[in-house]
């Protein structure tokens, strides 16, 4: 087992990015009501501890998309579980725990823009530049990483490894089926 983020980097880096987004919403959106958005299942260990550190008074919801099996994107993006809060007039702010293709963040945009919200902020914690299919703007960025199929910190491999509180990339033998 590689590890490629200690927990320590990963909390170091949380309060980072809460200290950079809490700022950011007091300078642009003093005065807008702000929804978290948790893309499930990867996002909710890094969804939780940077909430917890968000100062402002923020609404929470949950989407819940599938795409990959096993190691590799399906390309065929599903939303299973929508939003149930009304975004319009909102400042939106949808929290991933990895962009590789960027085609989930893709779909999610476009479905949220019909939903004419103020704005919609993108952070996520790990980003693979490189995998890019299509172009998304990312707002907050945890951790820049190579093309490389890592897990752990809520990110799975056939729903197996989210509970480790450290991301690695997995040995070929630690790939069951
Ligand atoms: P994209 O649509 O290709 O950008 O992939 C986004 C989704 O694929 C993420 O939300 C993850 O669920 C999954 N994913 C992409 N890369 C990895 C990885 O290295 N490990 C675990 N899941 C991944």
């Amino acid at each position: 087992m590689k590890v490629l983020i200690s927990q320590e980097k990963i909390q170091d880096r949380i309060t980072e990015l809460s200290d950079s987004i809490n700022k950011f919403i007091l300078e642009k959106y003093p005065n807008d009501d702000i929804v978290f958005i948790c893309v499930l299942t990867g996002s909710i260990f890094f969804f939780s501890e940077l909430l917890r550190k968000i100062k402002i008074e923020v609404i929470t919801d949950y989407i819940k998309i599938s795409s990959y099996q096993g190691k590799s994107t399906s390309y065929n993006v599903k939303i299973l579980k929508d939003i149930s809060v009304d975004i319009t007039d909102k400042v939106v702010f949808v929290i991933e725990d990895i962009v590789d293709t960027g085609l989930t963040l893709n779909k999610i945009i476009s479905l949220f823009r019909e939903r004419n919200p103020k704005d919609i902020i993108i952070c996520t914690l790990l980003d693979k530049p490189s995998q890019r299919i299509i172009d998304v703007k990312i707002d907050f960025v945890g951790f820049e990483i190579p093309p490389e199929f890592v897990v752990g910190y809520g990110l799975d491999y056939n729903e197996k490894f989210r509970n480790k509180p450290y991301i690695y990339c997995l040995e070929e033998d630690e790939y069951a089926n």
